[in-house]
Formats: structure tokens, C-alpha cells, sequence
């Protein structure tokens, strides 16, 4: 609001400032005998409410004063506008990302990485600077109008007559407007599969490289950099081709005011000055206005591509309840009531399909079954990350849902097979599952995970920083790490999905000792294709194509004809590591 006041009121001190031109022509003997009438009257009159006199020093001095406070006042005008357009970016994006947050799993895992990096980062700078623009567009036309009032008080037909020859350069512009439009979309698509490209090779790279495909990498860069190159040059051929139009129409229509108004209207000299002044300052805003709005358009699919990813985002979100902000206990038992699930409602097949299944507490269960079985897609509805489509799921008889599924997803410590580490201290990675544990706490869970001796051999110990600049670890080492930073929680379920799958038998072994010595208030779930890292529960779980085909002990298992036995013979001929 402040913005457009400052806007109107620049263009208006800028037309005030056109007008004492008039005057001074006046003073210095250039006016004719009909140009002395109402503007110099008017502004005579508003010195005089100055105390000034109408003369060359004054109306110089008061022009000046204008001038400067003009100045000043577009630079505060300019300041205010970036505040409004970086707050509105600033407030935009995290939204997104606060949207992003509350995004339900299942919704999450189908959005492209490469997808919300390119909106978040490139594409709100798109947005923004479409914003800055967009202030530019109005600052242009206010002041564009404001001239174009001014020269209606000194001509009125022969600013009728500029008006009609700027709609006819708008009516040949309007195909290049269109034009400008399309570009952008595909402007747009052109940097969103660069984003990808970059994505999916850096993430690759190892693979590229020992495959030997680099080549095709830079490849499939080169190509995606080479489209958006040639958006750029489209788009520049657009908006030069469209200034050099506007530019060539600026000079016949200045010609053609001019020759009405010597030939035709016989206006006199002083008028016929500011007229053609006047008309020469507003027909490159046109043509400059007309260039801000092909801009606009060229980012408009960026924005649209953040409303869209909004919408995405806001769709999947996960319904707010008010949590109790307590960690659920788990007294009992977890229990699976007819639980199907699948991940896409239009194929026929559930990863997970009408699974009935008790979870004692304190207890430690292990699923094992082929790849592809459906226990990761198990282990994610027992965490609450993915709600069935049939079925429920209770935690100690109570169903999963509502609140309680915030405060039962706190209560777990999940220890994925691709474990992730932030680039930080060990410390701060242990730290962010539980941020008052002490030195102590730290190296208790330390042992437990069989992670102290390697990290007491890091160069800093606790203080080292891991990552990508820092110290890389071993697979098994991470995987140490992650397990450890699960139980400074003291959970209430410690979920293993393959978490000792890259680690030794001696550490495996060891891992498992702390498991069975684990506190006994906790459950343990373990899953895993090893059957030696299986062979130590009390209840074995056997998963086959989303069902489960047995449960019992190792022993019962193994004796019973089926699947885990076969399973279990074809390992005994494979030599354990
Ligand atoms: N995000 C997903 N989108 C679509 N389908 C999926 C997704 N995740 C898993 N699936 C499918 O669901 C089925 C079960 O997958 P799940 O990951 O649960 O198997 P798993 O038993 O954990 O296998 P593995 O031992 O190899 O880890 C598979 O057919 C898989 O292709
Ligand atoms: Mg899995």
C-alpha cells in the first residue's frame, strides 16, 4: 500500500517537475505569447504559496528540491519493494517446506527429489524476481500514466492521437506476448530436467564410474544444459525483436505527433517541445513496460510450478491432531488386525495383504522372508509411516491413529539399512535423537552398538566431524552409529530393517549380545534376511508376497515343512561370513 502511494506520488512530483519546464522556457524568452495561460498561472501560484518569486533561480532551485527528494523518496520506494517481494519468497518457501514436513510418507516418496530442490531454490528465484518485475510493470506504467495525464492538459488530441498509435504497437506486440508465455513453460521444464540430470548423476556417480559411463553422464548434462541454452536464446530473440519494434514505432509516432502538431494543430514552439519531451520519455516506457511484462510471463511457470507443488504437498498432508507430546508406552502388545496394504490403488497387487499378527512386548521378534515380501512395507504400518488401507493397527489394544500416531512414531527408534548421518559432529548425530543425554549416555549407547572402539580411534573422537567434509565411514560403521543414536532414545520399539546387514559376524555377533542384554521395558523388532541374525529370537515372523506364512520359534520353524526351512537349507549350504 505504502509502495503504490510512493509509486503515485513519484510520478505525480516527476509530472510536477515536467510541468515547470514550461515557465522556465517562458523566463527565458522561448514561450510563445499564447504558453504564458494556466500552467505557468498554476505553478506561479505555488511559489508564491512558497514565498517565492516566479523566477529563474527559484523555479531552478524548486527543481532541484524535487529532484532530490524524488531521488530519495525511489530509493526508500525500490527498499521497500525488495522487503515486500523477499518477504513474500521467504514466507512462500517455507511454507512449501513446512508443507513438505507434515507430508504423509506415502505421498512423499512419490514426489521427485530433484522436484522440490528445483522449486525451493531456482524456481522461487524465478518467483521473486517475476515479483520484482511485476513492482517494475507499475512503477512503469504509474509513471508512464502520470506523463501521459500531463501531456493530456497541454494536448489533449494530440495525446488521443499517441494513445491510439501505442494500442496499435500493443496489438502487433500481442503474438510476442503469447510467444513469450510458451517459452517460459518450456523454459521452466528445461531446468527442471537439468535439476534432475544433476540429481540422479551425482547421487550415481559411483555406479557411473565403475560402469564407465561417464561419458554418457556428461552426455545427458550437456543435453539438458544445452535445451535450457537454447530457451535463453529464444527468449532473447523474442524480447529483442520486441524492443526493436517498440523502438522503431517510438520514432514514428514521435514523428508523426510532431508533424500534426507543427503542419496540422500549429502548436506553439515552447508547447511543441514538452509535447515531443514528453512523449520521447513515455513511449520507451511503453516499450520498457512491454519488456517487464514478457519477463513476467517467462517466470509465470515457475510460480505456477510452486502453487502446483503446493497443492501436491497439501493433499498428502498427514491430518493435524493435537499430540499429547508424550511418548507412547507399549505394555503389551503391538497387534496387526486384517492390515492390507499397497502402494499404488491401481495395480491389483498388496505389498502387505490381510496380515494378522502379534508383537509381544519386551520381547524380540525377527521377520525374515524373500526380497520383496513386504517387510520393510511391514515394518513401515507397524511405525504408523504408513496407514493400511484394511485393517488396523493397536498399540497395546488401542488403534493407531489421531494423535497417538505422532506420539507412537516418537516412541520408536528406527534403524533403516541405508542409514543417514548429518554433516556434523558424532556428537550432534547422537544428540538429535535425545538432546540432554550426557558424555556418559553417549558412550553407554556407544558400547552397545559396538561403535565406542572406532569412535574413540577417530581423530577428534565424539567432536569429529562426519560427511561429505568430513570423516566418511565404513557401511557397517555407519550403521553402528545409527543403531546407537536409536537406543539414546530408549525406545519403546527398537525397529531393525537389515541395520547389521553390512557388518562382520564378529560385530553382528556383538550387536546381537547388546540387543538380548537390552532393557528389558524395550521391543525388538528385527528384520533380516540372515538367518544368523534371526536364529536368536524368540519369535520368528516368515513374510512371503505380502502374507505371512509362519510364525514360531527357530527350532519349530525349521522342523515344520515350508518356506523357512527351505530357506534355511539353501543357506546351510552357503559358507557364513
Ligand atoms: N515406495 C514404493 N512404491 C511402490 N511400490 C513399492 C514401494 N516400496 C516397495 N514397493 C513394492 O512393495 C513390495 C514389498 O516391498 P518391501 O520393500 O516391503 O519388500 P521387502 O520384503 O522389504 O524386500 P527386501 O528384503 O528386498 O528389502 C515390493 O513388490 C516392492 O516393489
Ligand atoms: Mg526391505
Amino acid at each position: 500500500m505504502v509502495s503504490l502511494l510512493l509509486l503515485i506520488v513519484l510520478g505525480l512530483a516527476e509530472g510536477i517537475g515536467l510541468l515547470m519546464i514550461i515557465p522556465l522556457l517562458h523566463l527565458i524568452g522561448l514561450g510563445g505569447a499564447a504558453d504564458s495561460g494556466v500552467v505557468t498561472a498554476f505553478i506561479g501560484r505555488s511559489l508564491a504559496l512558497l514565498g517565492l518569486p516566479l523566477t529563474l533561480p527559484a523555479i531552478l532551485c524548486v527543481y532541484v528540491a524535487l529532484v532530490a527528494s524524488c531521488a530519495v523518496a525511489s530509493r526508500f520506494r525500490d527498499m521497500q519493494n525488495i522487503k515486500i517481494i523477499q518477504g513474500f519468497t521467504y514466507f512462500l518457501r517455507n511454507d512449501l517446506y513446512e508443507d513438505l514436513t507434515r507430508v504423509d510418507w506415502l505421498s512423499f516418496t512419490r514426489i521427485r527429489a530433484a522436484d522440490i530442490t528445483h522449486v525451493l531454490t531456482a524456481g522461487m528465484e524465478m518467483v521473486g524476481g517475476g515479483g520484482q518485475l511485476l513492482f517494475m510493470l507499475v512503477s512503469t506504467l504509474v509513471i508512464a500514466a502520470v506523463n501521459i495525464v500531463v501531456a493530456f492538459t497541454l494536448s489533449p488530441a494530440m495525446t488521443a492521437l499517441a494513445l491510439g498509435i501505442g494500442a496499435l504497437l500493443l496489438l502487433i506486440l500481442r503474438p510476442f506476448n503469447r510467444q513469450a508465455l510458451h517459452i517460459g513453460k518450456e523454459f521452466h521444464q528445461a531446468r527442471e530436467e537439468m535439476f534432475a540430470v544433476v540429481t540422479d548423476n551425482l547421487g550415481g556417480m559411483k555406479v557411473a564410474k565403475s560402469y564407465g559411463l561417464e561419458k554418457r553422464c556428461a552426455h545427458h548434462f550437456r543435453v539438458a544444459t544445452g535445451r535450457l541454452v537454447d530457451q535463453v536464446i529464444k527468449f532473447a530473440r523474442l524480447s529483442t525483436a520486441t524492443h526493436m519494434v517498440n523502438e522503431i514505432g517510438a520514432a514514428v509516432a514521435l514523428s508523426v505527433l510532431f508533424l500534426c502538431g507543427v503542419e496540422v494543430m500549429q502548436l506553439p514552439a515552447a508547447y511543441l517541445l514538452l509535447l515531443a519531451f514528453l512523449f520521447a520519455r513515455v513511449l520507451p516506457k511503453f516499450s520498457q513496460a512491454q519488456r517487464y511484462y514478457q519477463w513476467i510471463c517467462n517466470t509465470l511457470p515457475s510460480y505456477g510450478a510452486v502453487l502446483a507443488m503446493q497443492d501436491r504437498l497439501v493433499q498428502g498432508q498427514e491430518p493435524r491432531c493435537a499430540s499429547a507430546g508424550q511418548p507412547l508406552r507399549l505394555e503389551q502388545e503391538i497387534e496387526l488386525r486384517g492390515v492390507s496394504f499397497r502402494y499404488d490403488q491401481t495395480s491389483h497387487d498388496d505389498a502387505v495383504h490381510e496380515v494378522d499378527l502379534m508383537i509381544p512386548a519386551r520381547r524380540l521378534t525377527a521377520i525374515t522372508g524373500p526380497s520383496g515380501a513386504g517387510k520393510s512395507t511391514l515394518a513401515d504400518l507397524i511405525m504408523g509411516l504408513l496407514v493400511p488401507d484394511q485393517g488396523q493397527v493397536l498399540i497395546d489394544g488401542a488403534p493407531l491413529e489421531g494423535p497417538r500416531l505422532h506420539d507412537w512414531r516418537s516412541a520408536v527408534g528406527y534403524v533403516p539399512q541405508e542409514t543417514f548421518l548429518f554433516h556434523d559432529t558424532v556428537r550432534a548425530n547422537l544428540h538429535c535423537a535425545q538432546p540432554d543425554a550426557g558424555e556418559e549416555d553417549l558412550w553407554r549407547v556407544l558400547q552397545l552398538a559396538a561403535a565406542a572402539e572406532f569412535v574413540a580411534r577417530l581423530p577428534q573422537g565424539l567432536d569429529t566431524v562426519l560427511g561429505d567434509r568430513g570423516v566418511r565411514l565404513s557401511g557397517g560403521e555407519r550403521q553402528r552409529l545409527a543403531l546407537a543414536r536409536a537406543l539414546l532414545r530408549r525406545p519403546a520399539l527398537l525397529l531393525l530393517d537389515e541395520a547389521t546387514s553390512s557388518l562382520d559376524v564378529e560385530n553382528e555377533r556383538q550387536i546381537q549380545e547388546a540387543v538380548r542384554r537390552m532393557p528389558r521395558d524395550m521391543t525388538v523388532v528385527v528384520i533380516a534376511h540372515r538367518l544368523s541374525t534371526v536364529r536368536l529370537s524368540e519369535r520368528i515372523v516368515v513374510m512371503d508376497q505380502g502374507r505371512v506364512a509362519a510364525v514360531g520359534a527357530w527350532d519349530q520353524l525349521a522342523n515344520q515343512a515350508g518356506l523357512f526351512r527351505s530357506l534355511v537349507q539353501a543357506r546351510e549350504g552357503t559358507p557364513r561370513l
